[in-house]
Parts: structure tokens; sequence; C-alpha cells
């Protein structure tokens, strides 16, 4: 767990880390391609050792040397991804794609929920099942083989209900190798959509549009070895943003990509923060008095759900009342109880929480219930009275690289109090 004693100005720069949710995908990608890639930038963290775990038990080989993975895909020797992983790491769900599109056939267990959502996998299944692709699920686990002629898929035309991310990236992959073209209508705009397609094209997919709402894939035979950067991570940018203004202290952070962080940057100013540029891929935050304002969770370019327990601990100490709807995810304001017990003023009504402000918060002992909000119980640690001691560090470390350390390093007054589950860097 972590002990944190608040009310410490930060100052300095922090390093910002490859963007997980883009790694997690990109590293099912390279499922696609039957010669050896390199990935670089990847962050050390539990869910990508886990999804390193998924590529090993489908008889791929990797190997890791600090943030580059070296990935050899020549060979797929299983089709199957194990429950035991799959079941810890709803994004190995991602290798479904990869594997009807390179072996026509794929064993992959249905993700369970987690403590945000239901998290359904349909969008993906109906998808792949446009493609061609013949699925049941029983027994919890999905199967998917590809009928007809040589086990290959057929570009279509698929809209989705709703820009999922994870659908689109599935569809996306599995129409690298189809045969003809593939649009997908309401596709996700996020920017590790727009990362894994620029992967892919590298490794010679055609793809156009990733990034907007429509994308079109035209199937290839074959792609061919990469050597991939990965972007920067735009929500741990944030949560340092946010760190900057909740401590009332300025920070610069580096590498970023800006727009990646447009709705981010709105917010922190409206709240009455400045965000100016020390770079093209560097910002400095400039904190003030901080007001309340509403935040309202979007799919890409709105504001991202990723961010919403974060700026919940930020508006729980900005004057006045604002309102936070999240639409993205049906069970994602949980943390609202946890920042109470520290002395916020939150009520949750539906999927709306209405934070009246308060002037501070106090230090308690509180326990995370996912990877977004063990962070805003972090943030708010930073910026109460006296000692917080936050539990359920398993949660930080699956999406943040050495968050304590980084935080320390900015002069916080952190540390973990055990050696509970934590990455070294290999
Ligand atoms: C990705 O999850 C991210 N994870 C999430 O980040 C992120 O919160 C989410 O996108 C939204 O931006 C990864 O990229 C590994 P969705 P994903 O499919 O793809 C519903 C984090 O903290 N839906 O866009 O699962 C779903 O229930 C994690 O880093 C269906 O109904 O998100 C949800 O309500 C948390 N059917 C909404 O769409 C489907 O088939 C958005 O989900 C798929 C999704």
């Amino acid at each position: 767990m972590l002990e944190i004693w608040g009310r410490q100005a930060l100052k300095g720069e922090v390093r910002i880390s490859g963007a997980k949710n883009s790694a997690l995908a990109i590293m099912a990608g390279a499922l696609l391609c039957p010669e050896d890639c390199r990935l670089r930038n990847l962050p050390s963290l539990a869910d990508i050792t886990r999804m390193g775990e998924i590529l090993t038990a489908l008889g791929v080989k990797i190997v890791r040397q600090g943030d580059i993975l070296e990935i050899d895909g020549r060979e797929i020797k299983r089709a199957q991804a194990p429950y035991e992983i799959v079941s810890q790491l709803r994004a190995s769900f991602f290798v479904i794609g990869p594997l009807l599109a390179r072996l026509g056939v794929a064993e992959v267990p249905l993700p369970g929920g987690c403590a945000i959502g239901a998290r359904p996998v349909d969008l993906h299944v109906r998808g792949l099942q446009a493609m061609g692709a013949e699925v049941t699920i029983k027994h919890g686990m999905v199967e998917a083989r590809v009928r007809g002629s040589r086990g290959r898929l057929k570009g279509t035309k698929v809209y989705l209900d709703y820009p999922s991310v994870g659908a689109t990236e599935t569809i996306m992959m599995a129409a690298t190798l189809a045969q003809g073209e593939t649009k997908i209508e309401n596709a996700a705009q996020e920017p590790e959509v727009e990362d894994l397609a620029n992967f892919c094209r590298q490794m010679g997919a055609k793809i156009e549009g990733a990034g907007t709402n429509t994308i079109n894939i035209g199937g290839v035979e074959r792609l061919h070895s990469v050597d991939y950067e990965i972007i920067p991570d735009r929500i741990e940018a944030g949560t340092f943003l946010v760190a900057g203004a909740i401590t009332q202290s300025e920070l610069s952070l580096w590498p970023v990509i800006p727009e990646h962080l447009a709705p981010a940057i709105a917010k922190l100013e409206e709240i009455g923060c400045k965000i100016v540029a020390e770079g093209p891929n560097r910002l400095r935050i400039i904190p003030n008095a901080l007001k309340a304002t509403d935040i309202e969770t979007l799919p890409y370019p709105g504001f991202p759900t990723d961010m919403q327990a974060q700026f919940m601990a930020l508006l729980a100490i900005s004057e006045g009342n604002s309102v936070i709807t999240e639409t993205v995810f049906e069970n994602r304001l949980r943390h609202f109880a946890e920042l109470n017990r520290m002395g916020a003023n939150i009520r949750v009504k539906g999927n709306n929480a209405i934070v009246e402000g308060v002037s501070i918060l106090s230090g308690a002992p509180v326990m995370a219930t996912d990877l977004r909000a063990s962070c805003a119980l972090v943030l708010a640690g930073l910026a109460a009275e006296g000692k917080t001691i936050v539990q359920g560090l398993h949660h930080l470390d699956r999406g943040y690289e050495n968050l304590d350390g980084k935080l320390r390093q900015l002069g916080a007054k952190i540390q973990r109090l055990d050696n509970s589950y934590q990455l070294s860097r290999n």
C-alpha cells in the first residue's frame, strides 16, 4: 500500500511513459505479422506483462529488453488463449481478430466484467460474423472459425452501434488480411486506434481514416516486419496535469502529444489553470484558484472516461458545485465514496456525481476499486491534510509505470509500505 503525506508542493518535470492502451492493442496486432516485429517505448506494467504471457501461450516468441519488445510471430502454434490470463486482462480478447485473420480459427475466453461495468464484446463478435466468421459462445469460451474458402475473412461494411475502442480495433485488425475492402462506420476515434492503424500500415496494411469515425481497410495477402514506437500515454499525462493542479504546483511533462490532451486541457483551463507549451511535445501547467465546472465523459474527441476519476478528485476541492456525468461505463463513479471518506462532499444520482467543492480534504485509509479510481485517491492524498493510506495497489500497477516513484521525484511525500506488487524494469 501507499502512504502519502499531503499538502506538499511539487516541482520539476516528469517523463511520460508509452501508452498502455496502445501497447496492448499493438501487441495483439503483432500476431498479424509472420515475421518479427520490434516495439519501442513500451511501459513496464502488469497489463503489458500479462499480454506478453498471452502471446507466449499462443506459441509466439517474445523478448523484452527495457522498453523494447521483440515479437516473432513467424509461427503461431496455438489458437487458444488461456482462461487464467484472459480473466485477468480483458484486453487479451483483442487477439481474436488477428488469430482469425492469420489462422482462420480462434478460441478466446469471454472476458468477464470488471469493477466499472459488464464490458460485453457483442460488437466485436458481430463485426467478425459480418466478415464471415462462425462464432459460438459456450462454456465461457468464444469459438470463432472462418467458413468457406481457405478460411479467409471477407471484407464488408460494419456499422458499430457504439464507437467501441476495442471493437473498432478488433475489426480493423481482422480486416487487414481479409479478402476485399472493409468499411467501419461509427468507428472509435481514440488516438490509440490511430496508433494501432499506423503500426499496421507500417507492416504494409492498407488503412485510411483511422482517427475519424469512418475507417476503410483494403485486405492484403501478407504483412511484413516493422520497428514501431508507441505514442506517449495521454491518460498518464492528464493525470500528472491534475497532480499539478490539485497540489497548486507548476509541473512540466514530456513527451506528450498536446492534441491528444485537448479535452483535459480545456477542462483544466475552465477550472482556472493555465497550460503552456514548452516545445512541440512538452507542456507546463501553471495552476491558480480552482473553480467548479461540469464534465461529461464521451467517446473521443469528447472528455475521456479514463480521466473522470482524476478530475473528480480535483473538483472535490474546487470552489462551487460541479456535475460529472459518466456516459461510457455503467459503474464508474464508485470512487466518490472513498473521496467522501477524505472529507469530500459528493452525491451520486444514477450516472451523475454532484460535487460540492470543499476547502480541504483530510487524509484517511482508503481502498482503490479500479485502475483510475486508485489514481484519484493518490491525487486526493497529495492534496489532503495529513496521512493517506491507499490500498489496492494491484489496480494502480496495472496502468501506471512507477507512479509513486515519479511523484516522489517531483517532491511528493509518498512511499510504498510493503513489497506489494511492483514491476522492476527488467
Ligand atoms: C478501452 O476499453 C480502454 N481499454 C479503456 O481503458 C477505456 O476506458 C475505453 O476503451 C473507453 O475509452 C483498452 O484500450 C485496453 P469500449 P474498451 O469498447 O475497448 C460498450 C483503462 O482504464 N461495449 O470503447 O473495452 C462497453 O460496455 C481502460 O485504461 C459494448 O456494449 O472500451 C462500454 O460501455 C478502462 N459492446 C462502451 O461500449 C462491445 O462489444 C465503451 O467500451 C464493446 C463495448
